[in-house]
């Protein structure tokens, strides 16, 4: 066996062909934020273990992974590839500010069919989150009465780990998972306190400011040696002062900011362009949006941070230092509106102004009507999944094989991260074959040739 590192500075170094644990018992899910997204997954993986709906968009339950040579025609499904928990053995819970039900959410949230939810309702009532770590200085359009009081935030994050440590205990679970599900929160910069694991908690104990909401979520999550994904753009757990806990505890880390909408269209066009050396002037984004997430995007503070991670994929794709001609100076600009009457379903528009053969311009109109919470859920359940799967593998720190999944993945310092969703896809399932033993695939295809 050959001991390789996936990548340098905070992750595990893990063998080809790694013993990985079966999953044995319950997985909890633990969602900080039951809104939109988490409601739609929850609901959503209920419908599809009552077989009432297909898991569309879900890698590790559609997913497919070649194997060997394509001469072999080993193509497994992912599920059946490596050791997974099953959907029937996962468990939800999570804190909002709102102590309405997750039935009750998802019908606010006006996602999913009444009827739909209609069929799903005496399991969606039982789901109710608990009290919320929560400051409106981290998320200002917001208020809400479901929230914790304690005498400073160490407490805060002790009682998180308590109402973990009942849920555990109340189901049964072997294992848990945090996907961060909560709002965007207020842009805020790595500083002092946030450097190191012994200022992050000092900074607990007094109050810093500078500790969000999420941040304590993360650090009870961490310490618990519970796998965390954040899947909003604000700072959780890409600060040293995570990563060194993640690193103690040996616990996996991945975020942030779930790739789905406009973004998702921009990683997969924008390498076809580059592909065909096609050049760019301008891509103009702008989207109206009406559901609750639109309304405090609609705050400049936590804009701020969508905006930094919305407009960080093109740059890294298309590397204007290295073709400068082509890509030295394009004009990037992204805008989101809130707009009430259209809830979840989200209406973007992209202008995108290119030029080919001696300079030529042409332009692309984007006009995508999509569901953000149906975007969003199938990659809750697969992050959820394929964290669980690297705990148990003895990965740890920074998952960047997960970068699929995000608009702005996070990767070791030293590291550009990578937005490219084909290099993603195959990253993670090299990753996956990786674990397996299995040889990684190159598509160079030359023996076939011989
Ligand atoms: N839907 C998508 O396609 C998508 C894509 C990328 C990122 N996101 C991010 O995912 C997050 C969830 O999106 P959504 O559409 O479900 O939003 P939502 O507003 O419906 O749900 C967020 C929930 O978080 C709760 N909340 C806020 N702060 C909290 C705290 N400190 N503790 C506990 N609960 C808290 C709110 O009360 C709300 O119920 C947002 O940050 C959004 O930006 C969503």
């Amino acid at each position: 066996m050959i001991s390789v590192r996936l990548s340098q500075g905070e992750h595990a170094v893990i063998e080809k062909g790694t013993e990985v644990a079966e999953p044995q018992g319950k997985l909890g899910i633990l969602l900080p934020g039951m809104g939109a997204v988490a409601s739609t997954f929850i609901a959503g993986v209920e419908a599809i273990r009552r077989q009432k709906a297909a898991p569309i968009g879900s890698l590790t339950q559609m997913g497919t992974v070649r194997l060997g040579k394509r001469t072999e025609k080993r193509v497994p499904l992912i599920k059946d590839f490596v050791p997974l928990a099953s959907l029937d053995d996962l468990v939800f819970g999570g804190w909002d500010i709102h102590g309405e039900s997750c039935y009750e959410t998802a019908v606010r949230s006006g996602v999913l069919d009444p009827r739909q939810l209609d069929e799903l309702r005496p399991h969606l009532e039982e789901i109710r989150p608990w009290k919320a770590v929560f400051s409106r200085k981290y998320v200002k359009r917001l208020a809400g009465r479901h929230v914790k009081r304690a005498a400073n935030k160490r407490q805060l994050a002790l009682q998180v780990m308590k109402d973990i440590d009942q849920f555990r205990k109340a189901h049964d679970l072997s294992r848990l998972v945090m996907i961060w599900c909560g709002s965007t929160e207020v842009f805020l910069k790595p500083s002092e306190v946030h450097s190191s694991l012994a200022k992050f908690e000092k900074g607990l104990e007094e109050n810093d400011p500078k500790i969000s909401s999420s941040m304590i979520y993360t650090y009870a999550a961490l310490s618990m040696g519970i796998p965390y994904a954040n899947g909003a753009p604000n700072l959780s757990a890409d600060i040293p002062a995570m990563l060194e806990l993640a690193r103690k505890n040996k616990v996996p880390v991945c975020g942030k900011d779930f790739k789905t909408g406009q973004t998702l269209m921009k990683t997969i066009i924008a390498p076809g362009l580059k592909s065909r050396l096609i050049g760019l002037a301008g891509w103009y984004s702008t989207n109206i949006l009406g559901n609750r997430d639109g309304e405090v995007l609609d705050e400049p503070q936590s804009f701020k941070s969508k905006e930094e991670t919305k407009l960080s994929v093109l740059d890294q794709i298309l590397q204007p230092g290295v073709y400068p001609e082509l890509y030295g100076d394009y004009h990037h600009q992204v805008r989101i509106n809130y707009y009430p009457p259209r809830g979840d379903n989200k209406e973007g528009w992209d202008n995108v102004d290119i030029f080919g053969w001696l300079g030529y311009p042409m332009q692309i109109k984007l006009n995508f009507l999509c569901r953000d919470s149906i975007l969003a859920a199938p990659l809750c359940l697969d992050l959820a999944l394929f964290l669980d799967l690297a705990k148990r593998a003895g990965m740890h720190g920074i998952q960047e094989w997960l970068s699929f999944y995000f608009k702005s993945p996070q990767c070791a310092p030293e590291l550009y991260p990578e937005h490219d969703i084909f290099i993603q896809l195959m990253k993670l399932k090299n990753t996956l074959r990786y674990l397996k033993g299995e040889e990684m695939i190159t598509h160079l295809g030359l023996e076939y040739y011989d």
